[in-house]
Formats: C-alpha cells, sequence, structure tokens
C-alpha cells in the first residue's frame, strides 16, 4: 500500500491564522513574505523582543536561521564582520541564499578588502558637488511630477510620483538612456521577485530577464570604458582601477546593487510618508503648520516605514552571542524592522513623530562598513519632494489600505490610491 494514511499528511500551515500571542516559539517563522504582505508580522517582533531577542527557527522556508530583534544586537552583529559575513559565495545579503548556479556578485555582499575598493569607486557619486549639482536636478523633477497630478481624482501614488521620481533619479545617476528609464523599475522589481509574487512567474524568467539588463548596459558600458572618465556611476567603475576588469555577473551584481539599492528604497520611502502621515493624522496638521519641521521628519518616515526589513549575514565560525551557540555557516537575520520599533532605543517607537528627537537614530540604512552609501541622496531626495508637496497641495488623502509587495526583504508598496481634493 503506497497511500498515506491522511493523519500522517502535515496541513500545510495557515500563517495568517495562527496567534502569535500564543504560538510556540518554536514555530516562528518570521521570515514568511505572506506575514509581510498582510502587515502582520509586528506582533511577532514585539514578542521576539520581549521573549526571545536572539531566535532560532528550524523550519524556514529558505532554511534556518537566528533572528536578531533587538536594536543593540543588530548593531553588535553589524560590527563584527569578521566573524558575520556579508559574502556572497556564504549566501549573501538575504533569508534566502543566493541561487548556486547564478551568483551575482556585488559589494554590499562581499567583505573587506574587495567591498572596501568598489565602494570606494563608487563614493564620488556622493559627494557634496555632486549632491549640490543633483538637487536641482530631482527638484526639477520633483515639479514637474507634482504640477501634473489628477487633483480630485483617485490615482496610485506609487506609480505616478513614487516609481516616476526615483526611477528618473536612477537614469540621471547612470546617465541611462531617458526614453528607456521604465526598464530600470523592471529590473529592479525583477532583481528582488520572488517567483510566483507576481512579479515573475518562475525563476528562469528571473535570470532572463536579469541578462537582458547585462546586455543592455554592456553597451554602455563598451562607450564609456572608451570615453573620457565622467562623474555617472557606470563611468565611475569603468575608470576604476577596482571595478574596471569585474567580469559580467560581477558587473551584473554590482548594477543591480545601485539600481536597487537607489529605486525600491527610497521609492517606498516617499510612498511611506503619504501612508503614515494618513494614520497619524495629528502628525500631517503639525507638518502643514510647519514645514520647517520636514528636515526632522525625513528619517522619522525612513525609521517607521523601514524600507529594507532584514540584511542577512553568516557566521564564519563558532561564536557564542548572548548565550545561544551559533555555529559556523549559520545564517543570522538582522531584523531592521524590528530594530526600529525596540523601545528600549525609540520611545513610542510605533509612533511616527516628526519633531521627534534624535529622529536620525534608527537602523533603516544599516550600520558599521556596509551602511548605506545613498543615504544622503536618499534623504536630500525625500525632503525635496516633501518641500514641493506642501508648496502645492494641503492633505494627500490615503483612500485604501495598499497593496504591500510580497517580500519580507523588500518592505513597500505595489498600490498606494490617494486623493488630492481640490483647493
Ligand atoms: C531610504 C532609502 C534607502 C534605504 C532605506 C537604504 C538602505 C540600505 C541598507 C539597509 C543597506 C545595507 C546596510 C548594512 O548592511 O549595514 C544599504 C546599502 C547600500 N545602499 Fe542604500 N538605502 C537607501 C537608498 C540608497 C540610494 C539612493 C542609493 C544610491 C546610490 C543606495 C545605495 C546603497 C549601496 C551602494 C549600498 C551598499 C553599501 C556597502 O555595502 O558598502 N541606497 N542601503
Amino acid at each position: 500500500m503506497d497511500q498515506m494514511a491522511p493523519e500522517l499528511v502535515a496541513a500545510p500551515r495557515d500563517y495568517l491564522a495562527e496567534d502569535p500571542a500564543t504560538l510556540p516559539l518554536a514555530q516562528f517563522d518570521v521570515g514568511r513574505a505572506i506575514l509581510f504582505q498582510h502587515d502582520a508580522f509586528w506582533p511577532y517582533f514585539a514578542r521576539l523582543r520581549r521573549e526571545a531577542p536572539v531566535h532560532y527557527c528550524d523550519c524556514g522556508e529558505f532554511g534556518n536561521y537566528w533572528s536578531i530583534t533587538k536594536y543593540k544586537h543588530i548593531v553588535q552583529i553589524e560590527a563584527n564582520h569578521e566573524v558575520f559575513s556579508s559574502d556572497v559565495t556564504r549566501g549573501g545579503i538575504t533569508l534566502r541564499d543566493q541561487l548556486e548556479d547564478f551568483v551575482l556578485p556585488m559589494f554590499i555582499a562581499m567583505d573587506p578588502p574587495v567591498h572596501d575598493f568598489q565602494r570606494a569607486a563608487v563614493q564620488p557619486i556622493v559627494a557634496p558637488a555632486n549632491l549640490a549639482r543633483l538637487e536641482v536636478l530631482i527638484r526639477d523633477r520633483a515639479q514637474e511630477i507634482l504640477d501634473n497630478l489628477p487633483v480630485g481624482e483617485v490615482f496610485n501614488w506609487v506609480d505616478r510620483v513614487s516609481i516616476e521620481l526615483t526611477t528618473q533619479m536612477l537614469a540621471t545617476l547612470f546617465d541611462f538612456p531617458w526614453q528607456d528609464r521604465r526598464r530600470l523599475t523592471r529590473w529592479s522589481d525583477v532583481a528582488t521577485a520572488t517567483p510566483g509574487g507576481g512579479i515573475v512567474d518562475t525563476e528562469d524568467q528571473r535570470k532572463a530577464e536579469l541578462l537582458e539588463c547585462l546586455q543592455y548596459f554592456l553597451g554602455l558600458w563598451n562607450e564609456r570604458v572608451n570615453a573620457e572618465p565622467r562623474g555617472d556611476l557606470l563611468s565611475l567603475m569603468a575608470h576604476a582601477e577596482a571595478t574596471r576588469h569585474q567580469s559580467p555577473m560581477e558587473l551584473l551584481g554590482n548594477l543591480l546593487l545601485l539600481i536597487v539599492g537607489g529605486n525600491d528604497t527610497t521609492r517606498n520611502s516617499i510612498s511611506g510618508g503619504i501612508y503614515a502621515l494618513n494614520k497619524f493624522p495629528d502628525e500631517y496638521t503639525k507638518l502643514l503648520g510647519n514645514p520647517g519641521l520636514i528636515k526632522n521628519m525625513v528619517p522619522e518616515i525612513i525609521r517607521w516605514q523601514t524600507p529594507l526589513a532584514h540584511m542577512r549575514r553568516t557566521a564564519t565560525r563558532d561564536f557564542e552571542f548572548e548565550g545561544h551557540k551559533i555555529h559556523a555557516g549559520d545564517r543570522v537575520v538582522m531584523w531592521y524592522v524590528s530594530g526600529n520599533r525596540d523601545e528600549e532605543v525609540i520611545p513610542d517607537a510605533d509612533r511616527l513623530i516628526i519633531d521627534r528627537e534624535r529622529s536620525g537614530r534608527h537602523l533603516s540604512f544599516g550600520f558599521g562598513l556596509h551602511r548605506c552609501l545613498g543615504e544622503r541622496l536618499a534623504d536630500m531626495q525625500l525632503r525635496i519632494v516633501w518641500e514641493e508637496i506642501l508648496k502645492r497641495f494641503g492633505r494627500i488623502e490615503v483612500v485604501e489600505e495598499p497593496k504591500r509587495v510580497v517580500s519580507s526583504f523588500v518592505k513597500g508598496y505595489e498600490v498606494l490610491n490617494v486623493r488630492i481634493p481640490h483647493p
């Protein structure tokens, strides 16, 4: 008889039906994308911070992993890059390992010294003089996008504003052909997509689209490498010793790093701000009464949103951490989304408070040697968008709950329907 007795077949877990208050900690699997899609993960992290701040999950979709959920522990893990490696060949920086047949080296997923050389190659993109040049462009573009919004109608803020603005920015950073710029948006989405999650159907489709991205950029690379050095990201890489001789897959990896880094994150912070101010209308009133608060509000929005929910490291050797024995090869996931709500460090952390003291104290940009390279650029973009919004509109109303991205890595929105009332 080859039929299994029905009681021996494990029923698939219904993650949304489980109660995080009573579920045994051993069954916690906070990396499930479905919890993020439904914004249902918060009570899991609150309980982990209280009862098991260093937690081991042996029922993960992509393998076993440790969850680090308190602010101070995340900082400690980030600071110890010798034990907690980012290296792609050990698994990289997301909960899900990189596919072995499609390894994309990129400097966010490298350890020193190569990481440091490659990071230095593109660092000039955020030099003060370059930021000042970009500020003018970003403001022009933000003004145009906002001036063309359909006042009085319901529209998707993500598509009309957040994607458009960050895509234009990205095209500028790469000096990328303007008419093709939405391809950057597509590649950014595909790079972080889970097959079957709505963006790509299969892993093969994902790979094929990313190889198209490489082909496209190789054409641009060949132009830049033979031309005089310029200030765009491709030219910077084509002319720096550390990146000039990269293999095609390394080039693709670094391109995707810069595409995703400069796109999804800022995009979701722009949308997240609109959403958060609608959730906390008193804060919106405060802002409308005092636009001078924008500078302080921007980091608060980035904390509250936490556009990248986690980064992962892999232990290079056995290590004792907070009374737990972490073994060589273990995945260690730092949940920024939880550290940013740690009341021990951030009082009243679930609330958006636009005039919060020390609003820059958060983990959304990470910490240590991989701390976000584009931080100042992202801050500047958000500041400009809000300055231009407040010059034009009163309250922008969110008309329904957003549709969220199906991912426990990129924490963001696919659809955020809003209406701008007629003045
Ligand atoms: C609100 C917007 C952004 C957020 C929340 C964000 C978040 C992050 C995080 C969490 C990391 C990893 C930090 C760590 O491991 O400790 C990172 C790294 C990085 N980000 Fe961003 N980022 C944003 C915007 C940008 C922009 C606009 C760029 C454009 C160039 C960018 C480029 C990078 C790069 C190149 C790295 C790798 C740094 C390294 O490994 O040394 N990011 N970012």
